[in-house]
């Protein structure tokens, strides 16, 4: 494998500034723009292959969609068959629809009914756009740090500065004034905070929408009581409880991490792991709010797309829970989680450094930290610099973590013993570079 000092990156180089003449920014998604800027051009199992032929241990899984791994063979056939008879109807209901809306109804506990779309921020914008309709009110609340979409109504405290944390800060300029200050933010983990605020907005709050572990900040598992308490307090004042399972479900179980946690929401948010990689996501719940949806005959809320329930979507999605209904995905995807975060703790044991090895199932991060992270504020006190230097070194190294603040990772099906021995042997090197670098203590 090609090292830091041999890899090459000419083509990569050449591609990007091909890339940046019919692209802002070379990239189709802003948070993809990070260097080294290189051109990917295959993929397979646990492997993504850029434009100069350096092959890299993916960890990264495109932000989480993979769940069992680059191009797996059960999921493209699959996708294949689908192809082979059809690609989108665009009207009335196609078979796949039917069968994959049964696996889901049957697995996810709060999905009496489900709808699909083809992202995650459809999702999320619908199951907001639902609670207002039930609730006749107008405020959401969402936690600092946590991502549910690009749109108005929940684009505000994603990643903010120290100096914005809690306050008003839009992630974009552009947004409507009264999206931003209709979205209120509170601190993840803590219950005083969420009712409080509820409080103080006594019968205008719609709906809270909570990602159940806050992956979009790396792993900030939720304490005991927090998400039932959060039930409770929806319940208590007449809101929906929204699950955001962009990135838990599917990934952390066939239910999703409500069928872990044992606490059952209002509305649920799907996608990513959903179809290991194929675009589709889906919004389910309870019918008695569903059925608002103007899908049936009476319902007043908007829901359409062309592309909803396209045969690529839908088989990738079928075959994807299918997989996980017949084999041991999750046990294997766990098993090799708690050896990678054995392993990494075990490391900076004997090599004396600091940190806190944070995850649940397939996902863990390493934060520079010398405690557990409650919430975004605690995560202020980790050592962004190393961080990113860590993962960038590792890069080289050929294994895949994006190199920026606050990143998880992910390990999937096709991930093996030896990938994660590998990972850790490297990992050990990498450390050891930082601290003789002094970069690390
Ligand atoms: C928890 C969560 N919700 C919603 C979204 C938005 O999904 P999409 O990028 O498919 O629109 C994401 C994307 O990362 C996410 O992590």
């Amino acid at each position: 494998m090609n090292t830091a000092s041999t890899k090459r990156m000419e083509k990569s180089k050449e591609l990007y500034q091909k890339a940046n003449q019919f692209t802002p920014g070379g990239v189709h998604t802003s948070i993809r723009n990070v260097e080294p800027h290189l051109i990917f051009s295959g993929a397979e199992g646990a492997y993504i292959y850029d434009a100069d032929g350096n092959r890299y241990l993916d960890f990264q899984a495109a932000f989480g969609p993979f769940v069992l791994g680059h191009k797996h063979p059960y999921v493209t056939n699959k996708v294949k068959e689908a192809l082979d008879r059809t690609d989108l109807y665009g009207v009335g209901t196609a078979d796949l629809e039917i069968e994959l809306a049964e696996k889901i109804c049957k697995h996810v506990p709060s999905s009496e009914s489900v709808l699909f779309c083809n992202s995650g921020s459809e999702a999320t914008y619908h199951a907001i756009r639902l609670s207002r309709a039930v609730t006749g009110r107008k405020k959401l609340i969402k936690f600092q740090g946590c991502y549910h979409g690009w749109h108005d109504y929940v684009a505000r405290n994603m990643l903010s500065t120290p100096d914005m944390i809690g306050k008003r800060d839009p992630g974009s300029a552009g947004m409507m004034d009264e999206a931003i200050d209709h979205t209120l933010i509170c601190t993840f983990n803590d219950l005083e905070d969420v009712a409080n605020t509820f409080k103080t907005n006594q019968g205008e709050i719609a709906a809270l929408i909570v990602e159940p572990i806050p992956h979009n900040i790396g792993c900030v598992m939720p304490q005991d009581g927090f998400l039932q308490g959060l039930r409770d307090l929806c319940d208590q004042h007449g809101a929906l409880l929204i699950f955001d399972e962009v990135i838990t479900g599917f990934r952390h179980h066939i239910g999703g991490f409500q069928a872990v946690c044992g606490v059952t929401p209002d509305l649920t948010t799907m996608g990513k792991a959903m179809a290991n990689g194929f675009p589709i996501a889906a919004i389910a719940g309870k019918s008695q709010y569903m059925d608002r949806f103007n899908t049936k005959p009476g319902g007043d809320v908007w829901f359409a797309g062309t592309y909803n329930g396209h045969a690529v979507g839908t088989a990738a999605s079928i075959a994807t829970l299918e997989l996980m209904e017949q084999e041991p995905v999750h046990d294997h995807i766990f098993r090799l989680g708690e050896k990678m975060r054995d392993g990494l703790r075990e490391i900076h044991q004997r090599l004396g450094i600091q940190a806190f090895v944070a995850g649940f199932g397939s996902v863990w991060t390493t934060y520079f930290l010398d405690k557990e992270p409650l919430h975004y504020t605690d995560l202020m006190d980790n050592n962004a610099d190393v961080y990113i230097a860590y993962r960038r070194k590792l890069l080289d190294r050929g294994i895949f973590k994006m190199p920026m603040n606050l990143k998880r990772n992910h390990i999937s099906y096709s991930h093996t013993d030896e990938d994660i021995e590998f990972t850790l042997e490297q990992s050990e090197i990498v450390l050891k570079e930082l601290k003789e670098e002094g970069k690390l203590n």
